[in-house]
Order: structure tokens, then sequence, then C-alpha cells
């Protein structure tokens, strides 16, 4: 599996990175996330308000934590210096970790204080309690705004929803974060489980992985990783789903089969 440079920091991160939002079952995903480990799968994607998942992790990845990348993020609602301050320590709690690796905010809202959260993870970033920094959800204005609040290049990644029927950021985000320096991370490949079987594009999607001889979820994964520079962070708490999406990437689409794609899921 290829890595990608997480902004300019000089730290590699894989293609691929398993998220932990709204798993069914504590051991499964556990045993899921020492799976992703050892198949080169070290980038776990988490956050405050997901449900469990930073305690899941914390035990899971106790005695392998420096194997880990740790990604976690602060609630829009805690986003004041102090509160951003206080989530990251219950963070690191329920994580069973002394530092974060990357520390998002997980989106903006109309009244949260961007200064402030920044402030705060300037501070965290100087007591070694996060190693890099970035945001969630932003489009390109926000991502703008918020680095022109902060040391240059200090920001790192912008992680934002990339799936096949929402690809808006090919045209915008990518485009300005490989100049600004910053790596995009795309969430929920899978439309978070609710998958359009019923849609015609779905079918143009089966045709494809048949002909191959793949399933539908690896021929999303290998066409969104196409764009070579973006993570994507899928949620499997199967063992064997997390096998079929690290195989996602060992074939080459041919040309007409991403111009069939690119007709039924237009960019
Ligand atoms: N920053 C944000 O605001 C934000 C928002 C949403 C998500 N995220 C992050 O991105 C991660 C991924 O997104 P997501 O959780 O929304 O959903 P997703 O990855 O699009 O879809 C997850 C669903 O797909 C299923 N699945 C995965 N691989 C499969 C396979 N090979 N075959 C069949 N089913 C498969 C999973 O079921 P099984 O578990 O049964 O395999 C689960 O139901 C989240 O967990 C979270 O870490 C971030």
């Amino acid at each position: 599996m290829w890595t990608i440079e997480l902004g300019r920091t000089g730290v590699q991160l894989p293609v691929l990175a398993l998220g932990t939002w709204n798993f069914r079952d504590a051991a499964r995903m556990g045993a899921t996330i020492r799976a992703a480990v050892d198949l080169g799968v070290f980038h776990i994607d988490t956050a405050e308000m997901y449900p469990g998942a930073e305690e899941v992790i914390g035990t899971a990845v106790r005695d392998i934590r420096d194997r880990v990348f740790i990604t976690s993020k602060v609630h829009p609602r805690h986003a004041t210096y102090r509160g951003t301050l206080e989530a990251c320590e219950r963070s690191l709690r329920r994580l069973r970790t002394s530092y974060l690796d990357l520390y998002l905010l997980h989106w903006l809202e109309r009244d949260t204080p961007l200064e402030e959260t920044l402030r705060a993870f300037q501070t965290l970033l100087e007591q070694g309690k996060v190693r890099f920094v970035g945001v969630s959800n932003l489009d390109v204005s926000d991502l703008r705004r918020a680095q022109a609040l902060f040391r240059p290049h200090a920001l790192v990644n912008d992680q934002v929803e990339y799936n096949l029927t929402n690809r808006r950021i090919e045209r915008d985000l990518i485009p300005y974060c490989r100049e600004a320096g910053l790596t995009v991370s795309g969430y929920s490949p899978f439309w978070e489980g609710r998958i359009p079987r019923r849609r015609p594009e779905w079918r143009v999607l089966q045709d494809i992985a048949t002909r191959y001889g793949r399933t539908p979820y690896q021929v999303i994964l290998n066409f969104l990783a196409r764009q070579r520079d973006v993570i994507l962070i899928f949620k499997t708490e199967s063992v064997e789903h997390l096998r079929e999406n690290v195989a996602a990437l060992d074939f080459v689409l041919a040309p007409e089969d991403v111009a069939r794609i690119d007709q039924a899921f237009p960019p």
C-alpha cells in the first residue's frame, strides 16, 4: 500500500485509514483495529463524539501505541480555548495515551471561536499533547480563513466527505490543498453503509466488479484512490471486510471503466 505525506511534515501515512464511527460491537471493532495495524492500515480515525470509540482504540492498541497513528477531533461545542484543552485531555484519557498524532476541529459552526481553537491547538502542540493539527469539513474559503489565523503550514489536514456521489472536492479542495501543502482525507467512501443498491448507477459498479473478479466496495476504493494523494477513511468492524478493502488497491481500472464510472457518478 502506498503512503502519503501528511502536509509538509515528512510523516508518511497509508492511503487507507480505518474509521470508528457507529460501530456495533466493541470487541469486533477492537479486533479489526488490531488486524488493520497488522495489515499496514495503522492510521485509526476517531472523535470525541463517536460513542465508545476512543475507549475501544485505547484498549486495542495499548501495547502497540507507537505503531499506530491516531486522529481524533474536538466537537465545535467544546472549541473555546479552555474547552479544547479539556476535550483533548478527556480524549487522551479515553485513548489511554499521552499524545494524539493528529487533532482536528470536527466542523465549524457559526459561533465557533476559531481563533481560540487554534490558540488551544498551539498550546497542545507546545505541550506535546498533539503532534499535528488540522480541520474537518471546511470548504476552501473557511480553510483559507483558518490558515490566515494560524502559522503557515501548521494546519496539515482537512478531513471531508468523499464518495462517488460527492466528488466536488476534486474540483476545488483537492487542488487547493495540493498547492497549499495540506493533505485531504476523504471519509464515508461507502456512504456510511447506505449503499444505493437500487440505483442504476450501482449496477455499473457491480458489472465492473464482476468482470475484474472484485467487489463493488473494492471498485469504489480503487476508483477514489486514483487521486493518489487523498487518504481514504472507511469504517468496518469486520476483519473480512477489512481484508477485502485493503486488497482493493492491487488492480488497475481500464480507462473505459474509469470513463463508465465517471459517467455514472459525474464529478
Ligand atoms: N470528519 C467527519 O465529520 C466524519 C464524518 C463521517 C465519518 N468520518 C470518519 O470516516 C469513517 C468512515 O466513514 P463512515 O463510517 O461514515 O462510513 P463508510 O466507511 O462509508 O461505510 C461504513 C459501512 O460500510 C460497511 N462496509 C465497509 N467495508 C465493507 C465491505 N467491504 N463490504 C460490505 N460492507 C462494508 C461497514 O459495515 P461493517 O462494519 O459491517 O463492515 C459500515 O456499515 C468514520 O468511521 C469516521 O471515522 C468522519
